[in-house]
């Protein structure tokens, strides 16, 4: 089948066609999602921002423990990751699935268990993170209790998610729903095998594995939370919402498959690179290396894909803020993947490893490619489940991608110069072998640095706080209606 008419096959519905209707879909949990999203991310942001202003000015812990910069660091991470990130994946994952399965969802009862019970979670981590309740794993901090409620959850969020694409009305599966599959999936897998654990009291807990074998299990977890969680969801967005806003079929649909399967093949063996120059066997740490070489590959293979689309409707880019979300997304998202494989090489890594080069690639992927990619996913589907075809403000869309990307970049460009700066002055010996300089006229000459991902910051959460007006707006002034499911088209080779 050739792309545009898999697309059109998958979504004859909303792109013209019949007029035939049978039901409607179920979008309450995907509104709740939506809504849920913007409001962790102001949260998450505002958190964000306030870590970046201790690093600056560390009297600002205010000798209050809870407000300590190690507790609202994973505070910071937990929020963004899986409150922000978490609601828009499983918003969108909702929308997609129905729309290019053509039919409501699978058990939208459990969907809105889906919905408390991911709420809870968050409520959960928001309360303990502060406390110091952790299990000391990063992007795994939280304690056993909770990892057993996000188990239930993910299983619920799995049979709605696969039971809806069981009872779909086209035969072929789009390609977004395969991302979105594997993100369910492999993050069922990283959490359950990753989160084993002995309990010792409700809030204590100790790995259920020792030493480098943990370190191991740690890192393989926390590059596939990379991949599957901050990366294959965001893809699923990527194929659906480009292709809709732009008006134009995915550039490559056989791309787009060669994309899936070389991105979460090589995905899976790439975690070793966070444990270079470790107690890790050296042979393991040039297998990650070479596996994040090569995914190099995948990740511009689906960032052209992505990008290509537009081909032919490239002027739209000039006054459609929604398309610059999201294609400067991927421009993020391949900037981000062409830094990460080289941070990988371990003579580079010598020199980025343990400075704020890490950070400024983080957000690189964390900012502009998960933050833009959502944000305009989300501008696309709010209005649509209020009943409109708009945002209440296309204006303030595009005051907002402005200050967004003015933000990333202030913040990005601060912490490479501070971090090549960082790794430079560490390593710096005098003839006699003695080093140059003392560790703390490091911390006083990345300062300034600390003051501009300070603004940057800043104004990426001024974004964040008009997309909530907006969004507020948007509500007030539509209605919550429920769509009508297309009769699917007749089967077609
Ligand atoms: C207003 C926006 C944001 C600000 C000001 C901000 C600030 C920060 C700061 C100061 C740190 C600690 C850096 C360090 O330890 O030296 C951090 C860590 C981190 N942030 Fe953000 N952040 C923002 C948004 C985001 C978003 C949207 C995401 C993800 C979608 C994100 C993901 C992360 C991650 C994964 C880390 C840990 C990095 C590591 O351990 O290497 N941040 N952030
Ligand atoms: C081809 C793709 C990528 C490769 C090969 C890669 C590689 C790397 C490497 C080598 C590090 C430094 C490890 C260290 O020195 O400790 C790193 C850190 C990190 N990367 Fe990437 N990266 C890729 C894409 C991305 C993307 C797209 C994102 C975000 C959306 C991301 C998020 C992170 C995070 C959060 C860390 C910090 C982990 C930690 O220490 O807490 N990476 N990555």
């Amino acid at each position: 089948m050739s792309n545009s008419a898999v697309m059109a096959s998958a979504e004859r519905a909303n792109v013209g066609g019949t007029t035939a209707t049978s039901g409607v879909y179920t979008d309450s949990a995907v509104r709740l999602f939506a809504l849920a999203a913007v409001v962790w991310g102001v949260v998450g942001m505002l958190v964000g921002v306030i870590i970046a202003a201790q690093l600056t000015w560390p009297e600002l812990n205010l000798g209050i423990p809870w407000l300590s910069y190690g507790r609202l660091r994973p505070l910071h991470t937990n929020a963004v990751i899986f409150a922000f990130g978490g609601c828009a994946l499983m918003a969108t994952s909702f929308h997609v699935v129905q729309r290019t399965c053509q039919t409501r969802l699978f058990a939208p009862g459990l969907a809105m268990f889906v919905f408390w019970g991911w709420q809870l979670v968050i409520v959960a981590a928001a309360v303990t993170l502060p406390l110091g309740m952790t299990q000391g794993k990063e992007y795994a901090e939280l304690e056993w209790p909770i990892d057993l409620l996000i188990a239930v959850v993910w299983v619920a969020y799995a049979v709605v998610f696969f039971g809806t694409i069981g009872i779909r009305k086209v035969r072929h599966i789009y390609v977004a729903n395969w991302f979105f599959g594997a993100f369910i999936i492999a993050v069922a897998l990283l959490h359950i095998v990753n989160s084993a654990a002995i309990p010792v009291s409700l809030t204590k807990s100790y790995s259920a594995y020792a030493g480098v074998q943990d370190a191991m299990i740690q890192w393989w977890y926390g590059h596939n939370a990379v991949g599957f969680f901050l990366t294959a969801g965001f893809l699923g967005m990527m194929y659906y919402y480009i292709p809709k806003q732009a008006e134009r079929p995915v550039y490559s649909y056989r791309l787009s498959i060669v994309h899936f399967w070389a991105l979460i093949f090589t995905y899976m063996w790439a975690g070793p690179h966070h444990l270079h120059y470790t107690a890790l066997p050296d042979w393991a740490q040039s297998v990650g290396m070479v596996f994040s070489l090569v995914l190099l590959a995948p990740s511009w293979g689906g960032m052209i894909n992505g990008i290509m689309t537009l081909s032919g409707a490239w002027h739209k880019l000039r006054d459609d803020p929604i398309l610059k979300f999201l294609i400067v997304s991927l421009s993020f998202y391949g900037m981000s993947t062409f830094e990460g494989p080289m941070m990988s090489i371990k003579t580079v890594n010598a020199l980025s490893h343990y400075t704020d080069w890490t950070i400024g690639h983080v957000h690189s992927g964390a900012l502009g490619w998960v933050g833009l990619i959502s944000m305009g996913s989300l501008y696309y589907l709010i209005p649509r489940m209020y009943g409109r075809t708009t945002m209440f403000s296309v204006r303030a869309i595009e005051l907002h991608f402005w200050i967004a990307t003015i933000g990333i970049v202030l913040y990005i460009a601060a912490m490479w110069i501070a971090g090549v700066m960082q790794g430079l002055m560490w390593r710096a010996v005098n003839p006699d072998g003695t080093l140059v300089y003392t560790f703390v006229e490091s911390v006083k000459a990345t300062f300034p640095y600390y003051v501009v991902r300070l603004l940057g910051g800043v104004l990426y959460f001024s974004g964040m706080l008009i997309m909530a007006w907006n969004v507020v707006m948007t509500v007030k002034s539509g209605k919550a209606e429920a769509s009508p499911i297309p009769v699917p088209a007749p089967a077609h080779a």
